[in-house]
């Protein structure tokens, strides 16, 4: 018998980019990241940060926030295809909300097209509400960007 691998989420590393870039051209092919775009991202640290999900030695999805102040924003979450529908997704939702959490958010906001059923779903099963809709943002094809923004429970508030 055979068991899944363990995952763990850690930060992004310099090392990782490549990969990443590459799995940006798989999961996102119209408007994929490049590595530049990536070493530009992770160069914004502190104020950005990103996570990976590493599963048996490869990556098998990353997240990554924009820090700014009382509202965070999340700037990008994907899982790679061959391991989705295993709670990866909501996975790195949970640690992204926790890492804005940490740093003082109240809110964590995102935007996400109108098409990704996927996506909608995972956001409003983690308790995300519809704020509005950016009508024909995403390009090509005029699709509706919905925002969506979830409040932060304050850090320690659990804790009791
Ligand atoms: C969106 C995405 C990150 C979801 O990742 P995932 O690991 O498959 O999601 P999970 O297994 O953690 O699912 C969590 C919840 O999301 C919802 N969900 C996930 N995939 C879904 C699908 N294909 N259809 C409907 N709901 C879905 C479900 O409500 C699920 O909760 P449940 O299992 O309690 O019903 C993944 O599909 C992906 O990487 N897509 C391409 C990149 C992308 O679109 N990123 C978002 C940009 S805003």
């Amino acid at each position: 018998m055979t068991s899944a691998p363990a995952v763990t989420v850690r930060a992004a590393h310099w090392s990782d980019l490549r990969a990443l870039a590459a799995l940006e051209t798989r999961i996102f092919p119209d408007d994929a990241w490049t590595e530049a775009s990536w070493w530009a991202e992770l160069a914004g640290r502190p104020r950005r940060e990103y996570l990976v999900l590493e599963a048996g030695g490869a990556l098998a999805g990353y997240a990554g926030l924009d820090h700014g102040g009382e509202v965070a924003d999340v700037m990008t979450l994907a899982v790679v295809p061959q391991r989705r529908g295993d709670g990866l997704g909501r996975l790195l939702l949970e640690s992204l909300e926790a890492a804005a959490a940490a740093r003082g958010a109240g809110h964590l906001m995102l935007e996400v097209r109108a098409d990704n059923a996927a996506a909608l779903a995972l956001y409003a099963r983690g308790g995300f509400e519809v704020l509005t809709r950016r009508r024909g943002y995403y390009h090509p094809g005029a699709v509706d960007a919905v925002v969506m923004r979830k409040h932060l429970a304050p850090k320690g508030a659990d804790d009791a």
